[in-house]
């Protein structure tokens, strides 16, 4: 199988993980909800690689809670662009980010790219703007249905190679592989299938970017599931949605931490 030199043993033992991303996506509806949510965060223990991306509108609230912590502040989107004049009305640039306190930025979410239009110009340029602006670019590429294993790694590889053109090796990134048919908390996902796509994505990144480059699965995963994935070396984190936002789920997926 091609890939498998770059990630090739399987260890039951290993069921732990760098990178665990919160995404909040637009949840929840209200500030107190949104503090509930962070204290059950908080509570739950280990802290180092947890990031938390809350919409917009309560970055500032979660960045005070997490001050005295090492739970790190994620953004869910970010500019393509940088327009003399500030002139991108409703878009908030890499640079404010960066000076808020943001370290790590979602990109290309499928939710992004298929609801809303975005396209590899914009995953591209967003990429370029948060690695400059010193933050770390969470790329998410996917297919978009359950198709045959050879279709959908040809549709990762082509976002990969669009999203990553300008991609600066000497900085941070790291990618998750999230098929957007596996998205929603309730899917079923077969975790070999994952692991392997995500070793493919891993010898594309040695080859294309830079070596290492953290590669983390996304896609209905809880805690009951969570081991299934991350007991493969190649799976670096997870990028976590649904189970994200109850709390019973966010200790246990936060226990996995190293
Ligand atoms: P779910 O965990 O709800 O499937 O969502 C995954 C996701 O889109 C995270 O970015």
């Amino acid at each position: 199988m091609v890939g498998m030199e770059a990630c090739s043993w399987y260890d039951e033992e290993q069921t732990t993980m760098n990178y665990l991303v919160f995404n909040w996506k637009m949840n929840p509806g209200t500030r107190s909800d949104a503090d509930k949510l962070m204290r059950a965060v908080i509570k739950s223990g280990k802290k180092k690689n947890v990031i938390v991306a809350p919409p917009f509108a309560y970055l500032e609230r979660i960045k005070k809670m997490i001050q005295k912590t090492s739970i790190a502040l994620g953004a869910q989107n970010v500019a393509f662009s940088q327009p003399s004049g500030g002139m991108l009305t409703g878009e908030v640039s890499a640079s404010m980010l960066s000076d808020f306190g943001v370290e790590y930025v979602i990109i290309g979410h499928s939710e992004r790219r298929y609801q809303l239009g975005e396209d590899d110009v914009h995953v591209r340029g967003k990429v370029e703007m948060v690695q400059k602006a010193g933050m770390v670019p969470v790329v998410c590429v996917g297919e978009r249905h359950n198709m045959s294993f050879s279709r959908a790694k040809q549709a990762v590889i082509r976002q990969l190679f669009a999203g990553l053109k300008n991609a600066s090796p000497r900085k941070k990134l790291i990618v998750a592989y999230e098929p957007v048919w596996a998205i929603g908390g309730d899917k079923d996902v077969s975790p070999s299938r994952a692991v392997r796509m995500i070793m493919e994505i891993q010898t594309w990144l040695d080859r294309r970017v830079k070596k290492n480059v953290p590669v983390l699965y996304g896609g209905s995963v809880h805690a009951d599931n969570a081991d299934d994935f991350l007991a493969h070396r190649c799976v670096k984190g997870l990028l976590v949605g649904s189970a994200s936002l109850n709390p019973k789920e966010v200790s246990a997926l936060v226990e996995k931490v190293r």
